[in-house]
């Protein structure tokens, strides 16, 4: 007998079953929402809807279902559809009718919406943590790198030379971004919509306020349609998680072009790379390349969302039961992503003699001679076609700017004197760009500064929730 089989005549079909269940998949949720109804019973008991001794009861009970689920001891069953009945229907077995009191006020639409936000908020901590490894291991990596030039591109063409450590600084800001977008959706996760009922609330005079306490909580949901009917917080997760993976995914595609023998700027530790079947002095970049790859399945977890909710009337829809899949997958894709990440960047050796052996075989210092030009009073545009003619002529004669004599300059520019051969060399053109948030190695150094506190503020917020977390799982 189903749980709302009071109105039906006949069994459900039993395919009906099998499509309409979500228990294979919403099992994950099987921790929060226990912890979800046990502040919901202890509310029921302290606003005198039902009896301390049967709250008691039912809390042992749900103890009871929730450490024999834990160890795969509890047969969840398709029958039973979804993780809420399920538990419902093993804790009637273990404490009798009495468990049946537990549901009183409360409805699987509110009750799902509270899982999710749960199940969510606990993955925003893990996530934050791993994100925070991953600034740390590039921060690092910025700050044995504060001498080494590389050079710097436009559409993959060599362009200016640049620090290394101002390139992975380039990252630890992207990073940052995502960090503070993701802290800033916890106020929009962190409110509880249990007391929404089905859609319209509930008649019982129940408490919303203690429940959101007891679940440490911001506070409550305003309304309790859009209680039951929001999943923007999972569309906002699901998009902030797409920007992480994809500046994973643009990191990946750096760390594989210069790990390739054609760039050979950096070397990935072997125990974060793996070989070829068949040829034997191969090394492949497999952790970036597949990291990239799963960019494309978090992307389409938002695309999905966003075209299950299009169109809902409120309130809830069983449409909605698709928010899961997508979820989880979502945070254990970039769980493993991020937990990879940060151990390869803080391992990776990087060849600062390949970076500056490119460097000095390339005409990434043309615009510091239009620069210098531009200093002797000529104008850019002429200055910029005076170096095009020297770069052409440099190219001709298979020479680099540096290897030109003064009377090859002069050739082109007058205005040009022997002082230019400092003014090119790959360190005077680096620090030239002595701008905030430029290449010049003290503002690289002002960045990591700024980085620092930044890291420092991100960390006091991770531990801060975690330790709310964590105490409450010791509650329970
Ligand atoms: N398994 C459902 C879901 O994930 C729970 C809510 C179902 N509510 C209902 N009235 N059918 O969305």
């Amino acid at each position: 007998m189903k749980l709302w089989g009071g109105r039906f005549t006949k069994p459900t079909n039993q395919l009906v079953d099998e499509y309409t269940a979500s228990i294979r998949f919403d099992q994950k949720l099987a921790a929060f929402d226990i912890q979800g109804s046990l502040a919901h019973v202890a509310m029921l008991a302290k606003c005198e809807i039902i009896s301390q001794k049967d709250a008691d009861t039912i809390a042992k009970g749900l103890k009871i279902v929730a450490e024999k689920i834990e160890n795969e001891e509890a047969e969840l069953t398709e029958a039973n559809e979804d993780i809420h009945m399920n538990v419902e229907k093993l804790l009637i077995d273990e404490v009798g009718a009495v468990g049946g009191k537990l549901h009183t006020g409360r409805s699987r639409n509110d009750q799902v919406a509270l899982d999710m936000r749960l199940y969510l908020r606990d993955a925003l901590v893990t996530i934050t943590e791993l994100l925070g490894q991953l600034q740390q291991a590039l921060y690092t990596q910025a700050q044995q790198n504060l001498d080494t030039v590389l050079p710097g591109y436009t559409h993959l063409q060599r362009a200016q030379p640049v620090l290394f450590a101002h390139h992975m600084m380039a990252y630890v800001f992207m990073f940052q971004r995502d960090m503070e977008r993701i802290i800033d959706s916890w106020k929009r996760v962190n409110r509880s919509p249990l007391g929404a009922g089905a859609l319209a609330g509930t008649s019982f005079v129940i408490d919303r306020h203690y429940v959101a306490e007891a679940l440490a909580f911001d506070g409550v949901t305003e309304n309790s349609l859009d209680s039951v009917s929001d999943r923007d917080f999972v569309v906002e997760f699901l998009a902030d998680a797409s920007l992480i993976i994809t500046h994973l995914s643009r990191l990946s595609e750096e760390l594989v072009q210069w790990s390739s023998a054609e760039f050979d700027f950096i070397e990935l530790d072997d125990a974060f790379c793996t070989g070829s079947s068949m040829m034997p002095q191969k090394k492949n970049p497999d952790v970036p390349e597949l990291v990239r790859g799963k960019t494309g399945r978090v992307v389409g977890h938002l695309m999905g969302m966003l075209t299950t909710l299009k169109g809902l009337p409120l309130a809830y829809n069983k449409d909605m039961q698709e928010d899961k899949e997508g979820m989880f997958d979502t945070v254990e894709t970039l769980k493993g992503a991020l937990a990879l990440f940060a151990p390869m960047i803080e391992t990776m050796h990087v060849k600062k003699e390949k970076m500056y052996e490119a460097v000095a075989k390339d005409y990434s210092n043309a615009t510091d001679l239009a620069d210098y030009l531009v200093v002797k009073n000529i104008p850019f545009r002429e200055a910029h076609a005076i170096v095009g003619q020297t770069v052409l002529y440099s190219i001709e004669q298979q020479k680099y700017l540096l290897d030109l004599t003064l009377a090859e300059f002069k050739q082109f520019s007058d205005a040009i004197e022997a002082d230019i051969y400092d003014v090119l060399a790959p360190k005077s053109v680096v620090n030239a760009r002595n701008v905030a948030g430029g290449t010049a190695k003290n503002r690289v150094e002002e960045q990591l500064k700024q980085a620092e506190a930044l890291l420092e503020a991100n960390h006091t917020w991770i531990k801060e929730k975690s330790t709310i977390l964590q105490k409450l799982t010791l509650d329970k």
